[in-house]
């Protein structure tokens, strides 16, 4: 099986050296856990150090988050850019009432998406996140269902893609069992990895990862200098996870 590593250092070492080619993974947190920064900086080692494209799709309100980090590291985003190794996109969908108009722009954007992952050969893609769809369908079953859609069609760009979601607070109690917002993105995604801060000490969890005998603890991360940084050795207690 050809893996996909993501170049975050540390993280590769957990699941036998890479991310299954063309998988989707769930990247799940509380707010301020580090799942922009992981998303980016998958993207950003893919373009910088593994030649590979990488397509980032932002659902959040600003572009602030994601020029904020890059400055922050001292990434070289502009150079990846130029060289069409690495490509940000705002997905912004507009209030509808009707059920209808949000599936045209769903449909639209996913249109668009397939478009730029061609225009640069994007082997990688993020979206960040598919809870921000939440914004725009207020109906759970109908939310649930469009993010079950939106993620199965994302596959058939062949990219290796992480879905960031943010787990609410009253999921969160639930340590190593919730991932998601809505608990249906779990079931599209063939990996689920789960980040966790509880002041000062921030950890990473790997639920599941198809094909791939991983990792069954839970490991010490730092967000240093130039971005995330897990310490595979520094295995840490579920009670420390507990805020
Ligand atoms: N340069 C940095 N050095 C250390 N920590 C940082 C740096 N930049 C951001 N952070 C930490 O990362 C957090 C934001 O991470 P982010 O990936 O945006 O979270 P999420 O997307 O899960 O809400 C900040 O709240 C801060 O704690
Ligand atoms: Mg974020």
């Amino acid at each position: 099986m050809k893996r996909v590593p993501t170049g975050i250092p540390g993280f590769d070492e957990l699941i036998e050296g890479g991310i299954p080619e063309g998988a989707s993974i769930l990247v799940g947190g509380g707010p301020g856990a580090g799942k922009t920064i992981f998303a980016m900086q998958y993207i950003y080692e893919g373009a910088r150090s593994y030649n590979e494209p990488g397509l980032y799709v932002t659902l959040e309100t600003g572009l602030k988050d994601i020029t904020w980090n890059m400055q922050s590291f001292s990434w070289d985003i502009k150079t990846l850019q130029d060289k069409n190794l690495m490509k940000i996109y705002r997905l912004n969908l507009t209030h509808s009432r009707s059920a209808e108009e949000i599936e045209q722009q769903i449909e639209k954007e996913l249109a668009i998406i397939t478009k730029m992952v061609d225009s640069i050969d994007a082997k990688r893609l993020v979206i960040d996140s598919v809870t921000a769809f939440g914004v725009w369908i207020p109906k759970r079953g109908a939310l649930r269902h469009m993010i079950f859609e939106f993620a199965n069609r994302l596959k058939e760009t062949g990219c290796t893609t992480l879905l960031t979601s943010e787990i609410p607070k009253e999921n969160r109690d639930n340590i190593g069992y919730k991932f998601s917002a809505y608990g249906v993105e779990e079931f599209v995604a063939d990996g689920v990895v789960g980040l966790y801060f509880t002041p000062p000490n921030r950890s990473i969890f790997v639920r599941k990862m198809r094909g791939t005998n991983h990792s069954k603890s839970v490991h010490a991360f730092d967000i240093a200098e130039n971005g995330i940084e897990i310490h595979p050795k520094d295995e840490m207690l579920w009670g420390a996870l507990r805020q």
